[in-house]
């Protein structure tokens, strides 16, 4: 049997002449860039999260930035973000010439250790960023108590987490402005770029919805310098149309791993733990064990696909070189990079693949 880590073709074939009616419908009124499709999905993701605002971009990585800087975040402010992440998550603190400080992950759970997060505040300490990796929830109370004492904001990075919950509140509804990205392949995926910020707060939203559109708060009246991060109309049309599959999808994919983490019984590999009170929604699926190098020749072997999140911690990248971490500077992210195997989870997977996948795993 071959199976492939990600299969997009499955999905886009069940949904392909819904989108083909929608696209026309675009067409018809030529509402291109933004536009009412664009304002339909922002209305329906934000009831879908219960957050009171949403405004739609056109990738996670400018939610991040535009989540930023809509806090006025500069060259003096530092920002705690964690190393094992996709590094979106840390250009954003790049493009406004504030300071990265990279906090550890838990040895368990993978995710931003309040412990490190604790010893790395400063005075000039201005936000956290949390990340809600796989798609699993980070310890958001610890992180959110923490945030509060020592007066810091915190954004939620959800690119990995649409539909995820902490003691059954959706995740993108805790920070003070939350982003999310719909690249293709996300659990929410758009046929191009697109992404979101989430916020309850409506001069956040305000704020954003200028910086997006060139600064304009009107046309052709720009109050400060904008950007063109504005969501294409057919990428909203796309996700309305996601939208209402995505708690079926995410459900399927909570059966896919409950069905792994039950039946995988090799000692050799390890999972990563939840944090209490979270509800994931399994992004990816991701093992952990000492002999990688075999164990991926031995998928290979018998055709099934498998990926690596992340080979390179960001604080090691060249990218961040003038930062001076050095290695055994965040242990647990640099031993997270050499241990860890993506295997096949996607709701279009078949019990017969996952079945598959279970037995070629046990056999390791
Ligand atoms: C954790 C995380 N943050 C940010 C991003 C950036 O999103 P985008 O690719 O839509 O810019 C991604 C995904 O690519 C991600 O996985």
């Amino acid at each position: 049997m071959k199976i492939p880590f990600f299969d997009l073709k499955r999905q886009a074939n069940f949904l392909k002449n819904e989108v083909l009616m929608e696209i026309e419908k675009v067409i018809d009124r030529c509402e291109f860039s933004l536009g009412y499709a664009v304002e339909e999905f922002e209305r329906n993701f934000s009831q879908y999260l219960g957050a009171k605002h949403v405004v739609a971009l056109n990738s996670g990585t400018s939610a991040l930035f535009l989540a930023l800087k809509s806090l006025n975040i500069s060259e003096e402010d530092e920002i705690i973000l964690p190393s094992w992440t996709f590094i979106a998550t840390a250009w954003s603190v790049s493009y406004l010439n504030a300071k990265i400080v990279f906090a550890d992950v838990d040895e368990e759970t993978w995710q931003i250790d309040p412990n490190d997060v604790r010893r790395k505040i400063t005075k000039k300490t201005r936000a956290i960023i949390g990340v809600h990796i796989y798609g699993q929830p980070f310890d958001v109370k610890r992180i959110l108590d923490i945030s509060k004492e020592y007066n810091l904001h915190l954004i939620e990075d959800c690119a990995q987490a649409h539909g995820a919950e902490y003691y059954q509140k959706k995740v993108g509804t805790f920070g003070i402005v939350n982003a999310f990205s719909f690249y293709p392949t996300k659990n929410l995926g758009s046929f191009g770029e697109a992404g979101a910020v989430s916020t309850n707060i409506e001069d956040i939203s305000n704020r954003i919805k200028i910086l997006r559109n060139q600064g304009q708060k009107q046309k052709y009246e720009h109050v400060e310098v904008g950007y063109n991060m504005r969501m294409e109309g057919f990428q909203g049309a796309i996700l309305n149309i996601k939208l209402k599959h995505l708690d079926m999808w995410n459900e399927r994919r909570r059966e896919i791993a409950n069905k792994y983490m039950s039946k995988i019984n090799n000692p050799k590999i390890t999972f990563q733990k939840l944090v209490e009170g979270g509800k994931g929604v399994y992004h990816l699926f991701v093992v952990k064990l000492k002999d990688r190098e075999k164990f991926v020749k031995h998928l290979e072997k018998f055709g099934i696909g498998y990926a690596f999140h992340y080979p390179k911690p960001i604080h090691l990248q060249k990218a961040y070189a003038h930062l001076n971490y050095k290695e055994n500077s965040l242990p647990v992210s640099e031993e997270l990079a050499k241990t860890t195997v993506s295997i096949p989870i996607f709701p279009e997977l078949t019990d017969e693949e996952v079945d598959y996948i279970i037995d070629v795993i046990n056999n390791f």
